[in-house]
C-alpha cells in the first residue's frame, strides 16, 4: 500500500526519523548518566514505546489511566501517572496495583494524601506517591518557599496505604524559552529545585528514592543532571514545529505529518483549500509567539519535502487554508485539485490526539505498518 491510496486526512509516521530521535535522546541521557523514563502520552502506542524503551522492562510515564492500563496489558509494570490524582481515579489505580502494576501517583496537597492513603488502606495495598514540585510557575506543584513539601512528606510517611516514592517536576515553561541558552538555564533550574527538595525531605529523615525531572527541551539541553535519578520526555520521539522553533530539533527531524487532499483553489485570495481543518491538525498555535509563526502547520509535498514558505494559515473544522507566508502567487502546479500534501504539526501530541492510528512509512511513500493509538481517558 502506498500513501497515495490512503483516504485523507490521516496521520503518517516516519519510522526512520522516529528511531533517530529516540536514539539521540538515549545517547544524551547515557552521557549524562541518567535513566530516561519515556512519556507514553505522545505516542499512545506500544510499538513506539517499545522503541523508546531501551530495555523492555523499563519504566514509563503516562498522562491517562487508559494509557496506564493499555501499556500494562502489554507487559509494562513500572508506570508513573504524572497528572495530579483525583479521588474518582483511585478504583482504577487500586485495580492496576492488584493486577501487579507498580504504578505511582502524583500529588501536591494534604487532601490528596488523605484520600490516596484511605484507598490504599481500604483495599489492602500501599500506593506509591511522588510529590509534585513547581520549578517554574508553569502549572501545579509545591514551591520551595512553602512548607507544604515537608507537611506532605511527613504525612505520607505517617499514613498507612501510601508510601513516599520521591519528587517530580516538569519544566513546562521551557516551551516559552527564547534561546537555547535560556533552555539550558531552565534545565538547571529544574534540576536544582528537584535535588534541593529531595535533600530537604532526606534531611528530615524521609525517603526520597526518585528525583524525576523532564521536558523535551530541558532533556535536550541539560548539561548536568547530578542528583537526578530519571528524566521524563515525550514529544522528543516525534518532534514538531514548536520544538524546531525552539532549536531543539530540525524541521527534517519531525516524524509525524498529516496527509491531506487539495480540494479547491481560491486564486483571487491566494488560497488553496484542503480537507485538513482543525479536526485534523488540532487548534494548537504553539508557534504563534515564536520567531517564525507556522500558522496551523508547515506544508510539504506528498514525499515530505517542505514547499517553501507555504503554511496552513487558517482552519475551519474540516477545511484547511494554505497560503504563502510572503504574499506571492502559489505554486498551483504542485497543488493541483485532487493532489496530496503533508502538513508538519505545531504540537505533535495535540495533532496525534485527533487520530486512532498511524500509517507507518520507512524512507519512502510505501506504508509498512499501521499502528493504533489509545486515545481517551
Ligand atoms: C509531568 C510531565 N512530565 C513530562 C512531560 C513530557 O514533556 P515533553 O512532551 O516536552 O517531553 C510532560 C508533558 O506534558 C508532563 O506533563
Amino acid at each position: 500500500m502506498d500513501l497515495s491510496t490512503l483516504e485523507t486526512p490521516c496521520l503518517i509516521l516516519d519510522k526512520g526519523k522516529l528511531k533517530n530521535n529516540i536514539d539521540r535522546l538515549h545517547k544524551r541521557m547515557a552521557k549524562l548518566g541518567v535513566n530516561l523514563r519515556p512519556h507514553g502520552k505522545s505516542a499512545k502506542n506500544m510499538d513506539v514505546m517499545t522503541m523508546a524503551l531501551e530495555v523492555q522492562s523499563g519504566g514509563i510515564t503516562v498522562s491517562t489511566l487508559k494509557e496506564a492500563e493499555y501499556y500494562f496489558s502489554h507487559g509494562i509494570t513500572d508506570i508513573v501517572y504524572a497528572v495530579g490524582i483525583a479521588p474518582v481515579k483511585m478504583k482504577r489505580i487500586v485495580g492496576l496495583i492488584k493486577k501487579g502494576a507498580d504504578i505511582t501517583v502524583l500529588l501536591d496537597s494534604i487532601e490528596q494524601v488523605t484520600f490516596v492513603a484511605e484507598a490504599g488502606r481500604k483495599n489492602g495495598v500501599t500506593i506509591p506517591a511522588l510529590i509534585e514540585l513547581d520549578c517554574d510557575g508553569h502549572r501545579s506543584g509545591v514551591t520551595l518557599e512553602d512548607s507544604l513539601l515537608l507537611d506532605i512528606g511527613r504525612l505520607i510517611n505517617n499514613e498507612k496505604g501510601v508510601s513516599l516514592a520521591g519528587v517530580l517536576t516538569h519544566a513546562g515553561e521551557s516551551y516559552q524559552c527564547k534561546s537555547t541558552d535560556e533552555i539550558k538555564a531552565m534545565a538547571e533550574t529544574e534540576r536544582a529545585m528537584a535535588v534541593k527538595c529531595a535533600e530537604i525531605l532526606r534531611q528530615d529523615g524521609l525517603p526520597c528514592p526518585i528525583v524525576s525531572v523532564g521536558s523535551t527541551p530541558t532533556a535536550n539541553f541539560a548539561e548536568d543532571l547530578t542528583g537526578v535519578t530519571e528524566v521524563r520526555a515525550g514529544v522528543f520521539m516525534f518532534y514538531d514545529l514548536v520544538m524546531a522553533g525552539l532549536g531543539v530539533c530540525d524541521e527534517s527531524d519531525i516524524a509525524i505529518s498529516v496527509l491531506t487532499s487539495v480540494i479547491g483553489h481560491q486564486k483571487r485570495k491566494g488560497w488553496v483549500i484542503t480537507d485538513a481543518g482543525w479536526m485534523a491538525l488540532s487548534r494548537d498555535r504553539g508557534t504563534a509567539a515564536q520567531k517564525v509563526d507556522q500558522g496551523y502547520g508547515l506544508v510539504c509535498d506528498a514525499d515530505g519535502a517542505p514547499l517553501k514558505d507555504l503554511i496552513v494559515s487558517g482552519t475551519n473544522q474540516e477545511h484547511g487554508i494554505i497560503s504563502a507566508r510572503q504574499q506571492r502567487e502559489l505554486p498551483l502546479e504542485s497543488l493541483e485539485i485532487g493532489s496530496m500534501v503533508r502538513i508538519l504539526p505545531n504540537h505533535a501530541c495535540a495533532t496525534g490526539a485527533m487520530y486512532d492510528r498511524y500509517y507507518v512509512t520507512d524512507g519512502s511513500t510505501a506504508i509498512v505498518d499501521v499502528w493504533h493509538r489509545v486515545n481517551g481517558w
